[in-house]
């Protein structure tokens, strides 16, 4: 059977270990997916710049319109980050028919809504899973797992650099600026790393998270944002006196009144789990009416964990390619005809 190929744009943190993950586990995700997956292309913008993967045998360019208007192409994932070239390049991408699986949450948040509905013109799929929580399949466990569920509470630690910074800080009394840097070095951080100490980043999380969980439509706007930058080792040393650790949650609530949602550093009690999530890892918490509290954790950045999350995207595409023509249903994560107008 024809194998199902692949153009990546952009072979940084996540490009490289999306790349690596598809080539090491092969055959697991081949027999996984229906197909073997084969990355036949991708873009970058210095062709000198030592990868993290063996590209030998792909194709490179420094131009990623060629990766999206390759017609052998039937898989593009966007791992450029930014707004305005990663817009132009997916709606392209989803006007010339190929699916698309993007880490970009800036993206989803900003446009999502044009770009599903451009998708569901096309009868494509858009996929996003690791543009939230890096590693942790949250998104799949909302709509699929929980999909039951009335959600009530969708709150959690949802920036890695953030709670690395918060960690350090406590345990080693370590200043914020030096763990920051620590935090680009490990490619950890957003390319303008103010998204992630400014709360902006966990903002556009947040959006996709209530969305999803709510049926609402993307509104980055509405979100409260506050970040960690007013913080200081005095202030993380007070709290852990007084028995309390400060994190940096994204809380995204249903009430009476409609949807409030909001991100802020917040006080909690030591012994509480979400608490004890320490370093680069996340933790959300998903409330249903069903099945109560559920608590997801795991890497929330980083290359290889964030991959694993992108390469799930990949293999579900995958399987709607595979599946018969007749009997094919796009993934999206929004349809975005079934959204309700709730107060925000
Ligand atoms: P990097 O900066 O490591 O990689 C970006 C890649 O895109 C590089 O290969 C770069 O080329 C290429 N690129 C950047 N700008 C352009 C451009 N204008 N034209 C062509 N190519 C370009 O970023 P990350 O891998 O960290 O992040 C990628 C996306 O994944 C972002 O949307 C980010 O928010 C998201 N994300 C990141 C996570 C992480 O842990 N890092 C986790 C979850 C999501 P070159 O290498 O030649 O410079
Ligand atoms: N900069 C982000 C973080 C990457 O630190 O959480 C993962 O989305």
């Amino acid at each position: 059977m024809k194998s199902i190929k692949v153009g990546i744009l952009g072979l940084g943190t996540v490009g490289g270990g999306t790349a690596n993950v598809l080539q090491r586990n092969a055959d697991e995700i081949s027999r996984r997916a229906g197909r073997n997956i084969e990355v036949i292309m991708a873009s970058v913008r210095d062709l000198a710049r030592p990868r993290l993967c063996d590209c030998s045998s792909l194709t490179l360019t420094t131009d990623p319109f060629e990766v999206v208007n390759n017609p052998d192409v039937d898989i593009v994932v966007e791992l450029i980050g930014g707004e305005t070239l990663a817009k132009e390049l997916m709606l392209l991408a989803i006007d010339n028919g190929k699916h698309v699986v993007t880490a970009n949450k800036a993206l989803i948040a900003l446009h999502g809504n044009e770009i599903f509905a451009a998708a569901q013109e096309q009868g494509v799929s858009v996929l996003f899973e690791s543009a939230v929580a890096g590693g942790i399949s949250i998104i799949k466990s909302i709509r699929e797992g929980l999909a039951g569920n009335r959600i009530e509470l969708v709150a959690g630690i949802i920036n890695g650099t953030g709670n690395f910074i918060l960690t350090e800080m406590r345990d080693k009394g370590r200043p914020f600026e030096d763990v920051l840097a620590e935090a680009q070095a490990l490619g950890y951080a957003e390319a303008d790393p103010t998204f992630d100490v400014e709360g902006i980043d966990a903002a556009h999380k947040l959006t996709i998270l209530a969305s999803i969980a709510f049926g609402i439509p993307l509104q980055f706007d509405k979100v409260y944002t506050e970040g960690i930058t007013d913080l200081s080792l005095t202030d993380v040393d007070y709290a852990e006196q007084l028995g309390y650790r400060i994190k940096h949650l994204g809380v995204a609530k249903a009430s009476k009144d409609g949807i409030e949602m909001r991100v802020h550093p917040t006080l909690i009690p030591a012994k509480r789990l979400i608490a004890n999530v320490d370093g680069v890892m996340n933790a959300v918490m998903v409330r249903g009416d069903a099945v109560g509290n559920t608590l997801h954790y795991g890497a929330g950045a980083g290359a290889e964990p964030t991959a694993s999350a992108v390469v799930a995207d990949i293999v579900d595409v995958a399987r709607t390619i595979t599946a018969d023509p007749h009997n094919r249903v796009p993934h999206l994560a929004f349809q975005p005809d079934a959204l309700i107008d709730l107060p925000v």
